[in-house]
């Protein structure tokens, strides 16, 4: 029902306002931006395979789970389907045939795009040329894999539904939570999880850990010691395109911040880096140390 309504004002909004609607190339654009800003890239794009031929296995510790064709391909791709079961898919995390998907593709995240955001993705994935991949079926661990797993774990974590803006803060500071939130996800690395793997709400981005590939988020807080309270505007818009960090340190190669700062960060504008920032710059300062309390659990 909530897509039909959202196709509709798209609908409504382009008969309405013919002059107001964005040329398509700037359409395309942006769902190039989005592509890599987003982090598809780095899951369906894998240098060496197609593009949007997927392949990245991503283990975690619920299993490892293998990123899908998502080029037109009729077989393998989305050549089937409707603009409609796309918005499906980012904003309710469900298939055309109404599967639940695995949280790996992250649509807790995605679910809070705007509709021209998703509109816009649409609009490239479709313009790519469809690709054949080799197809890899995933390996949930077993206990994961039981009926109701994915119905529990949305209960828990999974809030459908595009955000909106908070009306008492600036609008640079609702781009930063956007971008932060919906689009890049930092939040979902760089905040602790309890032990079933829900986020800790009242401490975002304190830091955590990646315990399927053993990896450290530190905490981006404005703690001053724990955090990142001594980093200017700045620094944070170096390291956002550079991945050099105040101390002359870049981040490490073989961890995947570094990745994200190379193939999805640095393209966003300087504007979309700063916003950032203020977003990051207004959390509570919170004094956690992923590295003290994950740190045993390098291999
Ligand atoms: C961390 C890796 C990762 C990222 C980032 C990611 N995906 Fe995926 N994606 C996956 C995995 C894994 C699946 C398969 C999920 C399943 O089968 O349950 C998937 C599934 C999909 C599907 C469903 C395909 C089908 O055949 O049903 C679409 C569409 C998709 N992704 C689009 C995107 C877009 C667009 C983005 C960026 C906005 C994106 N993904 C970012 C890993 C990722
Ligand atoms: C997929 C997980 C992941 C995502 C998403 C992610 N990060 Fe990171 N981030 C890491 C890891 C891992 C490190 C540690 C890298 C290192 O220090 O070598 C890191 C390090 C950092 C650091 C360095 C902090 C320090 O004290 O050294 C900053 C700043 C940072 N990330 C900002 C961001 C921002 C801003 C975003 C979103 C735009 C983001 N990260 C998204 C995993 C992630």
């Amino acid at each position: 029902m909530r897509l039909t309504l959202a196709v509709l004002a798209l609908t409504f909004a382009r008969a309405a306002a013919p002059d107001a609607a964005p040329d398509d190339a700037a359409v395309y654009a942006q769902g190039e931006l989005l592509y890599h800003a987003a982090g598809c890239v780095g899951c369906h794009s894998v240098p060496g395979l197609p593009h949007l031929g997927g392949g990245r296995d991503n283990p975690t510790v619920f299993g490892t789970f293998y990123a899908p064709n998502i080029s037109p391909d009729l077989e393998q791709g989305l050549g089937s389907w409707t603009e409609g079961d796309f918005f499906t898919a980012m904003r309710d995390g469900r298939a055309p045939d109404g599967h639940l998907y695995w949280p790996t593709f992250p649509t807790m995240a995605y679910t809070k795009m705007s509709d021209a955001d998703i509109h816009a993705l649409w609009v490239y994935l479709s313009a790519q040329p469809a690709v054949k991949s080799e197809e890899r079926a995933h390996e949930p661990r077993r206990i994961y894999s039981l009926p109701g797993m994915l119905n529990l774990w949305r209960l828990m974590e999974f809030r459908p539904g595009p955000m909106t803006p908070d009306p008492t803060q600036t609008a640079q500071w609702s781009r930063g939570e956007y971008l932060v939130q919906a689009v890049t996800y930092c939040d979902q690395c760089h905040t602790p999880r309890s032990k079933i793997g829900r986020m800790r709400r009242g401490r975002t981005m304190a830091g955590g850990a990646n315990l399927g590939k053993f990896e450290v988020h530190p905490n981006l807080t404005p703690h001053p010691e724990a955090g990142i309270g001594a980093w200017s505007e700045d620094d944070m818009v170096r390291f956002l395109t550079t991945g050099e960090k105040p101390d002359g340190s870049v981040a490490r190669e073989d961890w995947v911040m570094h990745e994200k700062v190379r193939d999805s960060y640095s393209r966003l504008s300087e504007d979309d880096k700063r916003a950032i920032y203020t977003y990051l710059r207004s959390l509570p300062a919170d004094d956690f140390d992923p590295e003290a309390r994950y740190g045993d659990a390098a291999p």
